[in-house]
């Protein structure tokens, strides 16, 4: 009979299949260091190995899992290895991913109260239990006039502050009839370009978002910006936003939060303040001064999926005043109507941040909080800070080697004396290696090496490890010179 027919996955069949992925899962974690963490396939050899067309019939999952191994692993670069020390981490963790799976087994789509209940309270409450554990201000919890949503990116986050500054700025017009060509935003020239992309989408253009100058750390001048705010009024021009950073991508720079929100609240600007990575620091009481003055922000962004544990994607993304963000991102056709909206008591996420859709990703961080407890992760973050502190120790001693900014937290950014080749040799030949994998950038115009300790998994061997490879590598080419 046609309506009997069906190709779904029994649960009995989703349990088998189910306790086999787990299990890989727990395999590939055991085996991750057998792998060259930088992936080594070629541009297309991936796709060539995939059939052309997909099947007209379903196959066996056993298949499907077999794939994965034999044509997918080798086009995985191992974010998850204790040797990835590149760009900054996307570290996961066993109850993130298991946060994660349960997300996906409710299926929940949390764009509104009513839609799931659970997925809007949970979020709202793990967003005001982080205000706690990372000494942000009070003003950020949903109980007092701001409030905490989970976006997928920092680059979200800080496009949903922009608008909001925008907003703020012109009495809620722009939205309604567009910008006119006045609106101006502030960054510093080391401010992740996640701001310059969300200059271009908010309407402000990227000749709009001045960029100020920075210090010899690499650290926004507060006296520039002050400089080039009162040339942008005094040329008629509408101030409106800064985005302040606590820790730059490239080097892990701090901005002076205290002295730029000093400025903002003169001048009536939005501040915002992206932590993408180094937010999580802060959940140890010491490294909190590196952000003194955040009491001054409007909204404040980290990124857990970076070194707090919680798989990709979950970011952090806090506001003082939510009335301000929801005016400017809040639209209600009428087939989202329902009763609880309309009595003003519940959250409605929908209205916090660019799309309308959500996934239930408190889960994912509420098991990372419960699992490792605050005590739990303060100390992982404290050996990693630990790790590359050494590291940095290292480097300065060695007179082949220097270092090519202050180390705050977990990034070391040093290089060999001899020169820009002779970096992208020592990088390229250990990358090549498969053994660590470390990224570059430039400082003062210099080739500049990175190394970032912010793998769940990384010990003091792995780091001890990259550091007799890089001074191996150093050795052979002195060889070679
Ligand atoms: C300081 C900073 N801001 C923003 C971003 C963008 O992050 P996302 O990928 O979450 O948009 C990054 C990424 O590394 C970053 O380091």
């Amino acid at each position: 009979m046609t309506e009997d027919k069906s190709f779904h996955m029994t649960p009995d069949e989703f349990r088998r299949y189910g306790h086999a992925v787990v299990d890989w899962i727990a395999d590939y974690q055991s085996r991750v260091e057998s792998f060259p963490v930088l992936s080594k396939v070629k541009p297309g050899e991936i796709r060539a190995s995939l059939p052309a067309n997909p099947p007209a019939q379903g196959e066996p999952f056993q298949a499907l899992l077999k794939d994965v191994e034999r044509l997918i692993l080798p086009g995985v670069t191992h974010w998850q290895s204790p040797n990835f020390f590149a760009y900054f981490p996307c570290n996961a963790s066993g109850p993130g991913i298991l946060g994660d799976l349960l997300s996906s087994g409710l299926g929940v789509q949390g764009m509104l109260w009513s839609t799931s209940p659970a997925c809007t309270e949970l979020e709202t409450h793990v967003m005001d239990w982080l205000v706690g554990m990372l000494g942000l201000p009070e003003k950020f919890l949903s109980s007092s006039t701001g409030g905490g949503v989970i976006q997928d990116t920092a680059s979200s986050a800080a496009l949903c502050a922009l608008l909001a500054g925008r907003e703020r700025a012109t009495g809620y017009t722009s939205n309604k009839k567009g910008c006119d060509g006045r609106l101006v935003a502030y960054a510093s020239t080391q401010t992740h370009s996640s701001l310059e992309k969300a200059a271009m989408i908010a309407g402000i253009g990227v000749e709009h978002l001045r960029l100020i100058e920075v210090d010899e750390n690499f650290a926004m001048q507060p006296e520039a910006l002050a400089r080039q705010i009162e040339a942008d009024k005094h040329a008629g021009l509408t101030p409106c936003f800064v985005c302040a950073t606590v820790g730059t991508t490239s080097s892990n720079a701090m901005d002076p939060i205290a002295a730029i929100g000093e400025i903002c609240r003169r001048h009536n600007l939005w501040l915002h303040v992206d932590a993408a990575m180094s937010g999580t620091a802060m959940l140890c009481p010491e490294f909190r001064h590196l952000q003194d003055g955040v009491e001054l922000a409007d909204s404040y962004n980290f990124n857990p999926h970076k070194w707090m544990a919680v798989n990709f994607d979950c970011s952090a993304f806090w506001v003082s005043d939510r009335k301000a963000l929801i005016q400017t991102l809040s639209i209600l056709p009428e087939y989202l109507r329902n009763q609880a909206t309309e009595s003003g008591a519940v959250i409605d996420y929908r209205d916090w941040h660019i799309q309308l859709g959500r996934r239930f990703r408190s889960l994912k961080l509420w098991f990372v909080i419960r699992h490792y407890g605050i005590e739990g992760l303060r100390h992982h973050i404290r050996e990693h800070v630990k790790l590359a502190q050494e590291f940095a120790g290292w480097v300065r001693n060695d007179d082949r080697f220097e270092l090519a900014a202050p180390v705050p937290l977990n990034l070391v950014c040093f290089r060999h004396k001899g020169g820009d080749a002779v970096n992208q040799a020592i990088m390229d030949g250990l990358n090549r290696s498969g053994d660590l994998f470390l990224t570059h950038t430039k400082l003062n115009g210099k080739l500049t090496l990175r190394l970032c300790v912010g793998q769940t998994n990384t010990k003091a061997w792995h780091v001890a490890n990259a550091w007799k490879r890089i001074r191996e590598a150093a050795n052979e080419l002195q060889k070679i010179a």
